[in-house]
């Protein structure tokens, strides 16, 4: 598969400052220099994973994704050339700017700025969150994944599918039509809803503790009007996340413990509903704005609930058992 994450995105905005406070106390992001109109922030061992830049408009955005080396991105570059996508190749100075060895760049079927990289430079200094987190769950699963609106759902559907390689995770026709779309273990890297109010709708971000996540709910309900969706876990990607609003026009959601896919065994499903297992109230109504149904919708007669998914490091194993519980774990 040609893409293989999600590496960085841009947004241009005319809030630096904001975006600074936000990315830093809230995100638990490391702003570092970019010069007087353009801010930078760290979320691991790479230089910077979001750009947000004063010189571009507020509606402007590029979406980084990451492939193995430069034969893969010329591989891309031929294969999209050949599907009648216009590809520049960007020169030195804006893979510097990128701090990446080589990129290309193209708009996908919806006009979103995509740019295709290999070789993304790691800083020389450690990862100092802006606030006392864990930290972000990167890696080999990018950044985090990215949501977007878009009105010629499957035009643009089929331009992620046939071009850039991204496999169908799970969907849903009905109230909405959305495709939640992966390129690594992450359940998706990106998401499309149907939509006629075209955007990017938000941008998620992962951490390694359910604290991570607490501590940052605590901090946005601090502040008026910044939770967009309460706390909630999601029935597809088994995230336990909260949204907030940001200074652009999108939300950001802080989540933890989400499933990993195993393209072996994965079979793509359809999704009945995007109701959330508990919690999220407000994510129905930020996407189909007040035609949304009462929340908390009626629960299914038989039961919402999955494991958590958890790794080495964050959860240790309890020792109580008892025949009820026996039984339960024994017939699921
Ligand atoms: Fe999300």
């Amino acid at each position: 598969m040609a893409v293989q994450a999600l590496g960085y995105v841009g947004i241009g905005t005319t809030k630096l400052d904001d975006w600074s406070a936000f990315a830093t106390a809230q995100l638990g992001m490391q702003q570092v220099d970019r010069g007087p109109s353009c801010r930078a922030f760290r979320m691991d061992d790479r230089r910077q994973r979001l750009i947000v830049d004063g010189a571009l408009g507020d509606a402007e955005r590029y979406f980084g994704w990451e492939v193995a080396d430069a034969a893969a991105l010329d591989a891309l570059a031929a294969k999209l050339e050949a599907g009648g996508v216009a590809v520049r190749r960007e020169p030195a100075a804006r893979a510097d700017q990128r701090f990446v060895g080589e990129l290309i760049s193209f708009r996908d079927h919806a006009g979103n700025r995509l740019e295709a990289f290999h070789s993304p430079l790691v800083a020389d200094t450690p990862f100092r969150p802006g606030r006392n987190i864990s930290g972000f769950r990167t890696g080999v699963m990018g950044m985090g994944h990215a949501v977007l609106m878009v009105e010629d759902f499957d035009g643009v559907l089929a331009f992620y599918q046939n071009l850039l390689g991204f496999r169908i995770s799970d969907y849903i026709r009905t109230p909405v039509t959305a495709c939640f779309l992966h390129v690594n273990p992450r359940h998706h890297s990106l998401a499309l809803f149907k939509h006629s109010h075209v955007g990017m709708h938000h941008l998620m971000m992962e951490m390694y503790t359910l604290d991570d996540i607490g501590q940052g709910y605590d901090l946005a309900r601090a502040v008026e009007d910044r939770v967009a969706v309460t706390l909630g876990r999601h029935p597809n990607d088994y995230m336990t996340s909260f949204y907030t609003r940001t200074p652009s026009n999108f939300l950001v959601e802080q989540g933890w413990g989400a499933r990993e896919i195993d393209d072996a065994t994965w079979q793509p499903q359809e999704m009945t509903t995007i109701a959330s297992f508990w919690g999220h109230e407000g994510l129905i109504r930020s996407v189909v704005g007040n035609a949304a149904p009462p929340h908390p919708p009626a629960p299914p007669p038989e039961g919402r609930r999955a494991p958590l998914q958890v790794m080495e490091g964050n959860y240790q194993k309890l020792s109580g058992v008892c025949p009820w519980w026996d039984t339960t774990t024994a017939a699921g």
